[in-house]
């Protein structure tokens, strides 16, 4: 089959900084109480006029610079986010515009925080197919815009920013393989209730604060313990490969304790673990494809090293890729 590899990355973040300190004024909070708890110190905010598809257009066009590649050349965009710009049309449509893709096909993926690794997997499927050679894949989020700002459960947690990468055909390496996972029987544990057809914009809807981002963070924090080492043996093992022959981990930057336990659990070392959380907090889809940009343009990444993504989130949705560089 026909391999597909990252040939171009790219982030943006909002200019707009949040820290714990700022929280602090906000809500009953402290910034020793977040940081122990999660590892965050500070995120990124959208201003109130600034959208998803804002933040992906700019991480889109210096993906696109880093793999010289023309908008107008794109087959696909893809949008792995779970804050579009509107329920439709899609933001991978908005974005196509923007851009002037004029041939690109255009879809926006939900997996939660897991859409980048589902994206991999999506776009990797396109060129092994030979459907598509040159495909956009994007994590775009401004969860800012769905969190109660009174609620301390959450709203400490997240943060805005988007990150993308440009997949086409490689002759080695690339993405050796994924593996992508769900468990919907746990669909209540992340959530945002309202805004869909099951709970349609009302008064009573808004007066319920149900259009705000709901979680049981106990819950999650067990799943995400337990999914990370498990997804991530798991693609390996598919691979013929184990932990040691991972050199780089770019985990779903939710809370420091997530990362620190699978990282203990696969045997791994802090150089080899990818940590940006405490810079941008939680950015669900957009969290692997910032971590990873950063990392290229840190020179932290060589050629030929297998690189490790793991996501997890709401659905519940897991998914992990190894990629050679
Ligand atoms: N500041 C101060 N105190 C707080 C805050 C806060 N911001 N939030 C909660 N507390 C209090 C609680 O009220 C509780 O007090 P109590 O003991 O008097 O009841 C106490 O701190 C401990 O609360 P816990 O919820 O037990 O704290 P825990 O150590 O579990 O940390 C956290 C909570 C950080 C939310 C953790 O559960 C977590 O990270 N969960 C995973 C969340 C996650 O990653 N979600 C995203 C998944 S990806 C996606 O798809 C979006």
């Amino acid at each position: 089959v026909r391999k597909a590899g990252i040939t171009g990355v790219g982030y943006y973040v909002p200019k707009n900084i949040l820290t714990n300190y700022d929280l602090e004024e906000m809500l009953e909070t402290s910034d020793k109480w977040i940081k122990s708890r999660t590892g965050i110190e500070e995120r990124r905010i959208a201003d109130d006029n600034e959208a998803t598809s804002d933040l992906a257009f700019k991480a889109a066009k210096k993906a696109l610079s880093d793999a010289e590649l023309d908008a107008e050349d794109l087959d696909l965009i893809l949008v792995a986010t779970m804050t579009p710009d509107m329920l439709f049309p899609a933001t991978a449509c908005l974005l196509q515009d923007r851009l002037n893709a004029t041939e690109a096909a255009a879809f926006d993926l939900e997996a939660a925080c897991s859409g980048f690794a589902y994206g991999l997997s999506v776009a990797s499927q396109f060129i092994a197919s030979r459907a598509y050679d040159n495909i956009l894949v994007i994590g775009a989020e401004t969860i800012s815009k769905i969190l109660d700002w009174n609620n301390r459960n959450t709203c400490i947690l997240f943060g805005d920013g988007a990150g993308a990468a440009v997949v086409q055909p490689v002759e080695s390496g690339g993405i050796l393989g994924s593996i992508l996972g769900a468990d919907g029987s746990d669909s209540d544990l992340l959530k945002m209730p309202a805004g869909g057809s099951k709970r349609p914009v009302s008064q009573k809807t808004i007066e319920n604060d149900l259009h705000y981002l709901e979680m049981d963070g106990n819950a999650v924090f067990k799943f995400a313990v337990r999914i990370v080492a498990k997804a991530a043996l798991q693609v390996l093992k598919e691979l013929g490969l184990t932990a040691e022959d991972i050199d780089f981990f770019i985990p779903h930057q939710a809370n420091i304790r997530i990362i620190d336990a699978a990282a203990k659990r696969l045997n791994l070392n802090e150089q080899e673990v990818f940590i940006n959380l405490d810079k941008y907090g939680n950015t669900s889809a957009a969290s692997i494809p910032i971590a990873l940009a950063e990392a290229v343009q840190a020179d932290k990444i060589d050629k030929g090293d297998k690189i490790l993504f793991v996501g997890f989130g709401a659905g519940l949705t897991w998914g992990a890729n190894v990629i050679e560089w």
